[in-house]
């Protein structure tokens, strides 16, 4: 080996563990990468010495470990010490440590993560996070697994940017659930089945959160339009500041429960079936989508008719799909497949580390 680089994980979870058997099967002639830290949310494998961990048995190493995990504080110094370059993978959702990732790279720190919060909060945040990135001895910072998880989305923007493109309109299906749930809901060929009774099924395959509202309300849609927004140039100053349509009925929005939601869902399927009705007539299908219009400067979240003919009436199952069109692609990009699951997001989070890799190992 040539060169080394020395990677922080931060998240065991789903997509933790795939990135850190992915990193482990990696057949690298030319750069090492050594883990010399594995960290959830109450406990942390730290590599003192900065030697390699050996991931042979990591998850039970990790959970036999008694060390507590670090503060942001705590890992700064540690990272900082770091003899090699180093890159931090955030695979959780934090909000706490999302919002430290300025200090880290401004230390020198890059990152790469599927974590959308600090791409997607404030937009002082995402300025703070570039300008920091780009100042000399700044981290690097990739994110592709932010939106369509490991689609190459977000790269294929970023180069068309930089290579001088203009970007037009983005127009996508960025939830794997709302696409499951509509894919099935709204089909080509009309089908009687209720919006509750889909919700239902795709609670129980596991497709939603735990409490499927929080797919229902549109906010991750949000988020991954306010990321796609940025990037193509639009100073979007949070997910909340333009109009995002919510699929729960307004009075069972308060409820506690999520059986109890569940439960009284059924009594709102009547507004769904007329849209449903309605679109049939049209011979036309419903789709949750995420648009971007740059030239009007419009950004919007939720339901929206398409013609059956339309990329986006024959998709199946849970997968995303993002028409990108520009100046050069007159007749839209169209990016589609797998937008969740652990391999294929790990995957983006691996290509990303390993794109820092290249880029700083020593
Ligand atoms: N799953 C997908 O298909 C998918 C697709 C695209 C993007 N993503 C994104 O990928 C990220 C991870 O998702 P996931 O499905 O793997 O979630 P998950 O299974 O819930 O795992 C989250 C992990 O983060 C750890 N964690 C949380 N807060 C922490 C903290 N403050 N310090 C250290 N560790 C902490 C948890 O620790 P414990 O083990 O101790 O609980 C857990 O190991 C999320 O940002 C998600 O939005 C996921």
């Amino acid at each position: 080996m040539s060169k080394s680089i020395n990677v922080a994980i931060i998240g065991t979870g789903v997509v933790g563990s795939a990135f850190i058997n992915q990193l482990k099967n990696i057949q690298s002639k030319s750069i090492a990468y050594n883990v010399i830290l594995i960290s959830r949310s109450s406990k942390a494998l730290i590599s003192q010495d900065y030697r390699p961990i050996d991931l042979t048995s990591w998850s039970d190493i990790v959970k036999s470990s008694s060390s507590p995990s670090l503060s942001n504080g705590e890992l700064l110094s540690f990272l900082e010490k770091s003899p090699l370059p180093t890159v931090l993978v955030d695979n959780t959702s934090d909000a706490n440590l999302a919002s430290f990732y300025p200090t880290l790279i401004k230390h020198g720190i890059s990152i790469a993560t599927p974590n959308k919060k600090a791409f997607s909060s404030d937009l002082e945040t995402w300025n703070e996070i570039f300008a920091n990135s780009s100042s000399p001895n700044g981290g690097l910072v990739y994110h592709e697994a932010t939106v369509g998880a490991g689609l190459p989305i977000i790269g294929t923007v970023r180069d068309m940017i930089e290579t001088g493109d203009k970007i037009e309109k983005i127009e996508g299906i960025f939830s794997g659930t709302l696409s499951y749930i509509f894919n099935e809901f709204s089909t080509v060929v009309p089908n009687d089945t209720k919006f509750s009774e889909i919700v239902s099924i795709a609670k129980d395959l596991g497709y939603t959160e735990p409490d499927p509202r929080d797919d229902l309300n549109g906010l991750d849609v949000a988020r991954k339009v306010t990321i796609l927004a940025r990037l193509a140039g639009f100073d979007v100053e949070s997910p909340t500041s333009f109009p995002v349509q919510s699929l729960i009925p307004k009075p069972l929005e308060s409820i506690e429960s999520t059986s109890e939601f569940m439960q009284k869902l059924p009594s709102y399927d009547d507004d769904m079936k007329a849209l449903k009705e309605e679109v049939e007539r049209e011979k036309k299908v419903l789709r949750f989508v995420g648009k971007i219009d740059m030239d009007k400067k419009i950004v919007s979240v939720g339901v929206e008719k398409y013609d059956q003919s339309h990329p986006f009436a024959s998709l199946k199952g849970s997968a995303n799909v993002i028409s990108i069109k520009t100046t050069r692609y007159s007749d839209p990009l169209i990016i589609q497949g797998a937008g969740a699951g652990a391999e294929v997001t790990a995957a983006g989070v691996l290509a990303d580390t390993i794109k820092i890799a290249q880029r700083i190992a020593k």
